[in-house]
Order: C-alpha cells, then sequence, then structure tokens
C-alpha cells in the first residue's frame, strides 16, 4: 500500500499524469510509495452529450462545470479509498494561499488527497458547500484551469512522503523548510566566466561550512524576501544571534561584473583615503581602538605602492577593497606571545586591507582574501601571517573563515601612538594542490 494517494479530478487526466509521472515523483509511482490516478471527471456525466458544463444562473460570460458529474467523480473514488485520512482540496484562486507549512500538514495529516481542478468559470458553488474541505490557490493571479496548481500541490506533498527522496536531509533546510531561504548552491567548476565559488565551501571544514550556509540563509531572505525575515522566529540561540547581525548589516552591494585585483598606483589614494575613513568610523562604531589616529595614512600606502606591496580589488572598474601584503620581516611579530607561529616556513603578512562600506556583506572581503591568497603564491610563499585588535570581531570572523588560525598575541608598539597596542596573531598555510 502507498503511503499517500492522490486523485486528480480533471478533465485532461493523460497530460497531468505524463508530468507527474516522470523523474522523482514517477520513480516514487513506480515503487509504489505513492499512487497518483487522474480521473476524467466526464466519464461520470449522465447526459448523452457527456457535457460537464453549462451556463451561469443569471447569465454572464462563460460556462460553469457542473456539480452532479464532480460529485459522483468524487463518490467514486472516495469508494476506492475507504479507510483512508481523506481531504478533498478544490484548486480555486480563492483559496488560501499554497505554502511549504501546508504541503507539510497535507502529507501528516492524510494518506489521501482529492485534487479537484476546475475549468471555464469554475464550479458550482454547491459542489464546494457540500463537498469540499478546503480550497487552495497557487497565488493571487488566475489559472484556466486548476490542473497546474494540483500538479504543483501534487509534486510539494510526494516529495516530502517517505523513501520518495534518498534523504529526509534533502528538504530539510530547503527554502521555506524552517521560514528562510536556502543558501546558495555551487557546482563544479570552481570558477565559471570569472565568478568564483565561496572559498569557504572549499576549506573542507564541515562546521565552517554550515555555519556559513546559515547566515547566508538569513542574509538572502533578508534581501530577497524581507516579510519572511521579519516574521522569522528564531529557535535558538545561535539563530537569535545570526539573525541579529545580519539585521544590522547594511543593504549589500551585488557583485554583479567579476571581481579582479591588480597593483595600486599613486592615482588610487584618493580612493583608497576615503575607503580607510570608512573603515575608521566603522572600527570606531564597534569600539575597537585600531585606525583610531592618523594610521594608515597617505604616506604609508604611498610607501606600500613604491614598493609594488598594494593591491586594489576592482568590481566594473570601482576599487572596493584594498590591501597590503609585504614580504619584509614584521619586527613586532617575533615577540609572539600565548602561542607561536608555525616554524620553518617562510611567511608574507597581510597589512592594511579594508573593503569600502558599499561593498560590505557583498562577498567582495572574501573575494579580497582569495587575491592575498594569490599573490602570496605568486611569491612563492604558503604561509600568511597577519593581526587584529582583540575586539575587531568582524575581522577575526572574515579570517577565521578563511582559513587562517589564531596563533597568539603580539604588541605592535608604536605604530599607533596612545592607542591599544595588543594585537591578536593569525597565521594561514595556503594549501596548495597538486
Ligand atoms: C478561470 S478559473 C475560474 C476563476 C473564477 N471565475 C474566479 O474568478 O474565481 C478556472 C479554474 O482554474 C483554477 N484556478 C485558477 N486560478 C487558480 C489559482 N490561482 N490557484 C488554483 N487554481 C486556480 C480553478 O480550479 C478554477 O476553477
Amino acid at each position: 500500500m502507498s503511503e499517500m494517494k492522490i486523485d486528480i479530478l480533471t478533465l485532461f487526466p493523460e497530460t497531468v499524469s505524463a508530468v507527474l509521472h516522470e523523474s522523482i515523483i514517477g520513480r516514487a509511482a513506480k515503487k509504489g510509495t505513492v499512487e497518483i490516478n487522474c480521473v476524467q471527471i466526464r466519464d461520470y456525466t449522465e447526459n448523452k452529450q457527456n457535457q460537464v458544463d453549462d451556463y451561469p444562473y443569471g447569465g454572464g460570460w462563460g460556462c460553469v462545470m457542473m456539480a452532479q458529474p464532480l460529485k459522483s467523480c468524487l463518490d467514486a473514488v472516495m469508494a476506492a479509498a475507504e479507510g483512508k485520512r481523506s481531504r478533498v482540496i478544490y484548486l480555486s484562486p480563492q483559496g488560501r494561499p499554497y505554502t511549504q507549512e501546508t504541503a507539510r500538514r497535507l502529507q501528516r495529516d492524510y494518506d489521501h488527497l482529492v485534487l479537484v481542478c476546475g475549468h471555464y468559470e469554475g464550479v458550482d458553488e454547491r459542489f464546494i458547500e457540500q463537498c469540499v474541505d478546503e480550497e487552495l490557490s497557487l497565488g493571487d493571479f488566475v489559472l484556466t484551469g486548476g490542473e497546474i496548481a494540483a500538479m504543483a500541490v501534487a509534486d510539494s506533498v510526494c516529495r516530502l512522503v517517505p523513501g520518495v527522496l534518498s534523504d529526509e536531509q534533502c528538504y530539510i533546510g530547503e527554502s521555506h523548510w524552517d521560514g528562510l531561504l536556502e543558501y546558495p548552491q555551487y557546482t563544479r567548476p570552481e570558477v565559471w566566466e570569472g565568478r568564483e565559488v565561496p572559498e569557504i565551501l572549499l576549506c573542507g571544514d564541515h562546521e565552517k561550512v554550515e555555519s556559513w550556509r546559515r547566515r547566508e540563509q538569513f542574509r538572502r531572505t533578508k534581501e530577497k524576501r524581507p516579510d519572511l525575515f521579519e516574521r522569522f522566529v528564531p529557535a535558538n540561540e545561535e539563530d537569535r544571534k545570526l539573525c541579529d547581525e545580519v539585521k544590522k548589516e547594511k543593504e549589500r552591494a551585488a557583485l554583479t561584473e567579476p571581481v579582479t585585483c591588480r597593483r595600486a598606483t599613486a592615482e588610487d589614494l584618493g580612493e583608497i583615503a576615503r575607503i580607510v575613513d570608512e573603515a575608521r568610523a566603522s572600527l570606531k562604531k564597534l569600539r575597537v581602538d585600531q585606525w583610531q589616529g592618523p594610521y594608515p595614512a597617505a604616506e604609508h600606502f604611498l610607501l606600500d605602492i613604491e614598493r609594488g606591496e598594494c593591491f586594489v580589488v576592482l568590481h566594473g572598474g570601482e576599487i572596493g577593497a584594498f590591501f597590503t601584503l609585504s614580504v619584509r620581516e614584521e619586527p613586532s611579530y617575533d615577540a609572539i606571545t600565548d602561542g607561536k607561529w608555525t616554524e620553518g616556513i617562510a611567511s608574507a603578512v597581510l597589512h592594511r586591507g579594508a573593503v569600502a562600506a558599499k561593498y560590505r556583506g557583498s562577498g567582495m572581503a572574501q573575494k579580497m582574501m582569495r587575491f592575498v591568497d594569490e599573490r602570496a603564491l605568486a611569491l612563492g610563499l604558503r604561509c600568511i601571517r597577519t593581526d587584529t585588535h582583540k575586539k575587531n570581531k568582524p575581522m577575526q570572523r572574515l579570517l577565521r573563515e578563511s582559513g587562517y588560525r589564531y596563533r597568539g598575541n603580539l604588541d605592535i608598539g608604536d605604530v599607533e601612538p596612545g592607542h591599544d597596542s595588543a594585537r591578536q596573531a593569525y597565521e594561514k598555510i595556503i594549501k596548495v594542490k597538486r
């Protein structure tokens, strides 16, 4: 016996059956996990012409489906489903909007659904009053017939029946399962038309991937369906925290163009200074005592540029981020405490990086970190070291997501006189694919 029987009452049984007996649902029907019957309403007429519709009382445009053939058809399918938990549903633009929650309820509470498809101007109201348990709508628009809506309901309910999909994980976490949209998905190749797969998905750390995906669920729900985001009630502390963080994030600029990286020139100084000012203001808001004095100033960047160590990251010709990657020794890094650097490996040092405010949360920071890796590898170095303030949580998160590990503590001395000189040390060893 099937786990779910669905009878679709329609004037177009062949068409509906052909669609529903394809692919995943078709295979489930073949296995007997679900049973889908498309029943011809016309076979139940009691008039010689097999007429299923007639003119509306009171006049008006079009024809209305008669109650009798519908009722006789319904009686036949109900008789064949005795003892089942049945639900009769009329697909109608006047019904309650159909949602994933409804699909879950129908799969959970019933093992027999009768989906009645209207046509023409609809069906005689007395049939609805007498025989229908609920009306469902596919959306606020009008279709020619209920078949497309019935197929949508049948498909979405059947894929929740145990055994139809290979694992329940296939639908848990999908869009609308718990009120959020799904995270973005990627498959091969790693770079397609200049667009890269987010690096975190290649790191092999399951926990990090899961945490990134959950954050993306919040971000894209906020972006694409603010109505759902507003209604979402976090069920645990972790979700509550993520939800609050994402609420505070500014609107994201979408990366619609390929993102590129080149060496900075003196002409970029104005734009770099503007991004530094934005970063300075943001750090101040976060109460991070970093970049709160004149450092970093034009003179530092000019020197970086002269040494060929400063890079800008561009989106459609616009500078979205910058960073400095140096191969020179960083004396303050020698006195690491509470931990140690990886020994016996030459390293590059990542200094002075920031993302323009409009690109925060867009993925620009992650792209920048990939370019940092690329530049280090181009220099023949697999190890990158950097430091950040203990209160600079966004930077710490970015570093961790980009494959950096906390290594200990540092004191950067008088780089920013009069300000907190304590820093956390981070290091990344780039995995090189063979
Ligand atoms: C042209 S419609 C009839 C619309 C009807 N006269 C009204 O204004 O409410 C014909 C049939 O298509 C189906 N239908 C149309 N829009 C639908 C929707 N948004 N959701 C579900 N079924 C729909 C219903 O079964 C309906 O009986």
